[in-house]
């Protein structure tokens, strides 16, 4: 199945979302036969098959959402979670940034609640693979059902393990740790890259960043990046534009470098 089809027209299958007169969500599959029930009443998912995207429908009660195809930072945003969770802003640079698209193999660790596992999922496409570890058995299955449910599943290898006992996987193209003390890891993640392999993280505070650039050169770890992606939305009124009150400010630091060879290895 696929996750996002560029159809005129909704099919059922399709993942689609609802919004309702108050922006509230609804994220699900349209099965023939089946309905969501709102406290703005019922709507059947009959009465949503083979429409326009971007049309609007009404419940049994007559109250009125729209049909909107979900983009993955939508799908992201109606994630199940119960740890935090990476958010899209820090998603989209990291997937540029680390070079994965369609056919890449990927690595990560935590899994969590798998709103990176969807991601990655979801840009390396059905010729690409996601290895995913986590050391928390609740969690890996929040995941699986989080990426069971957009048809995701198929494309990641979820691996239920501490990574401090390393990594089964070789010649990875990109690895990516979410986690809190990804310094005491690095050999471990040097043996998954490939050579010049991208890897990534992301961490809360300066005190982490600076134990992390610590441990790459020891390990062979160079061209070496660090920064925060800040996001500020604004109130959209034409004659009054300006940005919002709140922001979130914080959610981490993005660390990323590359996989080197020392220059004997380069040679041979
Ligand atoms: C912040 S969450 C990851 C969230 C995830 N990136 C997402 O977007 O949903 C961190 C996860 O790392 C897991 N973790 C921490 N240390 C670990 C280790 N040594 N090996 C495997 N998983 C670990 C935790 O159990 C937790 O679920």
């Amino acid at each position: 199945m696929d996750v996002l089809k560029p159809n005129q027209l909704t099919q059922e299958g399709d993942l689609v979302q609802l919004v309702s007169p108050t922006n509230k969500v609804y994220l699900f599959r349209l099965i023939s036969g089946e309905q969501l029930h709102t406290h703005r009443g019922v709507v059947n998912f009959d009465d949503l098959i083979q429409i326009p995207w971007g049309s609007q429908v009404f419940s049994h009660q007559g109250s009125p959402f729209y049909i909107i195809q979900p983009s993955l930072s939508d799908i992201l945003r109606e994630t199940k979670r119960s740890t935090q969770i990476l958010y899209p802003k820090d998603i989209g640079f990291i997937l540029i940034t680390m070079g994965i698209g369609p056919g890449s193999l990927v690595l990560e660790a935590g899994t969590g609640s798998g709103a990176l596992t969807t991601a990655l999922a979801w840009a390396v496409g059905p010729q690409g693979h996601i290895y995913s570890y986590e050391v928390r058995a609740e969690m890996q299955n929040l995941a699986r059902k989080n990426l069971d449910k957009l048809g995701l599943l198929d494309r990641v290898t979820l691996k239920l393990r501490d990574i401090a006992e390393g990594f089964d996987e070789e010649g990875i193209d990109a690895l990516f740790l979410d986690l809190p003390d990804p310094y005491e890891y690095m050999p471990q993640v040097r043996r998954a890259l490939k050579s010049g392999g991208a890897f990534g993280s992301i961490l809360p505070t300066t005190n982490q960043v600076s134990r992390l650039l610590n441990a790459f050169h020891p390990n062979g770890f160079g061209f070496i990046d660090v920064c925060e992606i800040m996001l500020r939305y604004y109130k959209a009124n034409p004659d009054r534009l300006r940005p919002a009150d709140r922001m979130v400010a914080h959610t981490g630091y993005l660390i990323f470098a590359r996989s080197i060879l020392p220059a004997h290895d380069a040679s041979q």
